[in-house]
């Protein structure tokens, strides 16, 4: 029923087009044929004329003037011929033959010559009049007038016009009949031909078969497209300001309120249990949390992350979720739990022995276990399997973080298809060479590949990545438009560079101002109002350039002895991973080093190197950066780096001078730092000294850019970009399925 209305559809205005073109034809082909007949007639006159030529100079002689009357009579025997008419130089009518109207003179026959139709209605009918001049020796002897029967044109142009109707009507069913046989025939293959090539096949695999036709054009389109989606890319403002209104607005309109999950290892709050036995939450020290954490109460949605907190799990619910941030409700979190066994095997293990070290290139050595592999991948299914169970549709905005989940954006493909999965690499991508030392790279590769982006801090890890797919993977790597094609699945892979939310105005005005800030810290730690004081503020890792950092103030403190007894140095270290040897070895290490330069430089009882090796709240670290004359990150290697953003965020005062790792991603973003090779120690002592000493001009004028840099890329710019080029995707996938449903819907 539903392909004959389509058929109609397209028959019923063919017809019409047809009756058109014929109503409009005729009166056409009526004038025209009308006009070659008049031309012929003319013609055919002129021809009679010459003939009669001397028959009529001879019959003029007559002095009875007898001869003329019968040389007409016996002329207009011819069918065609209606009568014949002979007027003098003067113009009266001498002779005509019976059939000539009486009321046609010389003077009106000659009128009707100028016309164009030189046509005439007389008593037998439509007559075509023509005026033939004769001249004799003595010159014009009189003219003919020749009145032709035009009735037979009157048929002709009846016939013409039926078999004109007859020729168009034919040719009207004829394409009607053709045209619902190719569109019957083919539109299986047309149908399957749209779906695959929205879907992106055909790149790898084979066109779809049956319709080779369609491959340029397939071609074409996705062309097109992606150069669209460029182009989109581009004209897209990349100073706007972002926040979170903004971003929730995108979530409504852009991607119509879709759910969002997001899966990490690591926890926004942990839960524990103090020693009064009071249960206390603390934010822990990671980039990950600080950055996903503002985003997530923007979209709401669902957290799912390992529970690692002594008391997490005392606060859950019957289905080991609880709303968070505490006491305000704006998403909830999902916790999982791990055995000691996995916990050890996927996180200390794989991901931090194995990948940690992998991707950090900083000269720590990656182990790789079997046993760990195993548990990385099954870990991986527990997180994709609670995403499939958290899901309420079938196409949820799934953001995965970080290189504890490599596996699981295929495994999550594999279960929901028609998930969106942005995932999120915060750690540098290695390039193709110290990558492929890992057993199991095709295995990371293809996992991550099942993403529909991937994100990277930088252009150059993208690149980096992209290598790594090149040359691991039989897949297809389209570089100017940034996406990779593997077993018919296509996935983007974008650099986003991440940042922090901007503090609002609220949150600035309830800050300490610097001076008190400064007070305070002095107070805590005993250090004089006028010693400089500097910061550190990290996890307590291997890659954050802890030691590196140490050498350097040892420097500063050798090469100028006025900073003795007038510097104090505030490292911050949180620790972490402290399970792992590695760790543990490098945290006395770093000990060992600070109470050496203590013993040499310290005075008065006071040590030039503080190091607070415990959990600092986000507050009290906003005081330290608040109280700090530099912010010292020395990252050897660093994805971003959000301590740099977040000192200055502190700094509403424009003051304060950042010494930034150009090893770190965040040295791209903010290039009016002291940017510094970490492992050249003389460099970063240099700088110290150069930041103790920097007018306070030079640094507004430093802090006042990198402010307002950190103020328009937010996080919530990095969370929309990601998004926004999410929805374009699901936008395609979405028209995709139309037409698939529509296909199904008795195309078939
Ligand atoms: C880095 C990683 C994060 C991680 C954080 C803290 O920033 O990219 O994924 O959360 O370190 O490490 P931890 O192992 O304590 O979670």
């Amino acid at each position: 029923m539903r392909w004959i209305k389509l058929q109609l559809r397209f028959l019923v205005p063919l017809v019409a087009v047809l009756a058109l073109v014929a109503w409009l034809a005729l009166p056409v082909l009526d004038r025209l044929t009308l006009r070659w007949f008049a031309r012929d007639l003319n013609l055919r006159g002129a021809l009679v004329a010459n003939t009669l030529a001397d028959s009529v100079s001879e019959a003029l002689a007559d002095p009875r003037g007898r001869r003329l009357p019968a040389l007409f009579g016996r002329v207009v025997q011819d069918e065609r011929l209606v009568a014949i008419g002979w007027c003098s130089p003067k113009g009266e009518l001498l002779v005509r033959t019976p059939l000539f109207p009486q009321w046609l003179n010389c003077e009106m026959a000659e009128q009707a010559t100028q016309e164009r139709s030189q046509q005439l209605s007389i008593e037998g009918g439509p007559v075509h009049v023509s005026m033939h001049a004769m001249t004799a020796e003595t010159g014009p002897v009189g003219q003919l007038v020749l009145l032709h029967d035009l009735s037979f044109i009157e048929r002709r142009s009846q016939d013409t016009r039926n078999y004109l109707i007859a020729l168009l009507a034919g040719l009207g069913v004829l394409i009607g009949l053709v045209t619902m046989a190719v569109a019957q025939l083919s539109w299986r293959g047309w149908m399957r031909g749209t779906r695959a090539l929205l879907r992106g096949e055909g790149i790898l695999t084979p066109p779809v078969a049956g319709a080779p036709e369609l491959e340029p054009l397939a071609a074409d389109l996705r062309a097109r497209l992606r150069d669209l989606e460029d182009e989109y890319r581009r004209s897209r403002p990349q100073d706007a300001v972002w926040d979170a209104p903004q971003l929730q607005s995108l979530l409504r309109t852009q991607l119509r309120g879709d759910q969002v999950i997001v899966v990490s290892n690591r926890e926004p709050y942990l839960h524990e249990r103090g020693e009064d036995g009071q249960i206390v939450v603390r934010r822990p020290a990671s980039g990950l949390v600080t950055a996903v954490e503002p985003v997530m109460r923007a979209c709401s949605g669902t957290w799912i992350a390992h529970g690692s907190g002594s008391a997490d799990r005392a606060v859950v619910d019957r289905n080991d979720r609880v709303s968070l941030p505490p006491g305000q409700d704006e998403y909830r979190l999902r916790r999982l739990w791990l055995t000691p066994e996995e916990e050890q095997g996927y996180y200390y293990g794989f991901a931090n022995e194995g990948l940690w070290p992998l991707c950090h290139v900083a000269h720590v050595r990656p182990v790789f276990r079997e046993s760990d592999w195993q548990c990385y991948r099954e870990v991986n299914q527990r997180f994709a399997d609670a995403v499939v169970s958290e899901a309420r549709s079938d196409d949820p905005i799934v953001l995965v973080q970080d290189y504890h989940f490599a596996l699981l954006p295929a495994m999550v493909r594999r279960r929901l298809p028609r998930a969106t999965i942005l995932t999120f690499w915060h750690i540098p991508w290695p390039n193709s060479e110290s990558f492929g030392i890992c057993p199991w790279r095709t295995e990371l590769l293809e996992g991550l590949l099942g993403s529909t982006i991937v994100g990277f801090h930088t252009p150059y890890h993208c690149k980096n990545f992209l290598d790594a797919v090149d040359r691991y993977l039989e897949a297809r790597i389209e570089h100017e438009h940034s996406t990779v094609s593997y077993r018919g699945e296509q996935s983007l892979v974008q650099s986003y560079p991440i940042s922090i939310a901007w503090p609002s105005p609220e949150a600035v005005a309830a800050m300490p101002s610097p001076a008190e800030c400064r007070r305070r810290i002095g107070a805590e730690l005993d250090i004089p109002p006028d010693h400089r004081l500097a910061v550190g503020v990290d996890r307590f890792d291997y890659t954050k350039g802890i030691l590196e950092r140490l050498h350097a103030v040892e420097r500063l403190l050798e090469k100028h002895p006025r900073w003795r007894d007038h510097f104090t140095f505030v490292q911050v270290a949180a620790p972490t991973r402290a399970v792992l040897e590695e760790y543990q070895a490098f945290q006395q290490r770093i000990e060992a080093l600070a109470r050496r330069i203590n013993q040499r430089f310290g005075a008065g009882g006071r040590d030039p190197v503080r190091l607070l090796a415990r959990h600092h709240e986000h507050d009290a670290v906003n005081r330290l950066f608040r109280a700090a004359d530099v912010c010292l990150v020395t990252s050897l290697h660093d994805g971003m780096n959000l301590v740099s953003k977040e000192f200055v965020a502190a700094r509403d005062d424009e003051q304060g001078v950042l010494v930034l790792s150009r090893f770190a991603g965040a040295a791209r973003d903010l290039p009016e730092a002291l940017v510094v090779n970490p492992y050249h120690v003389e460099e970063v002592a240099d700088a110290l000294h150069q930041a103790l000493t920097m007018p306070v001009g030079e640094q507004r004028e430093r802090m006042a850019h990198l402010r307002s840099t950190v103020r328009e890329a937010n996080v919530y710019r990095w969370a929309g970009r990601m998004l926004t080029d999410a929805a374009r995707w699901r936008l395609r996938e979405r028209v995709s399925l139309r037409v698939q449903r529509q296909h199904e819907g008795g195309w078939d």
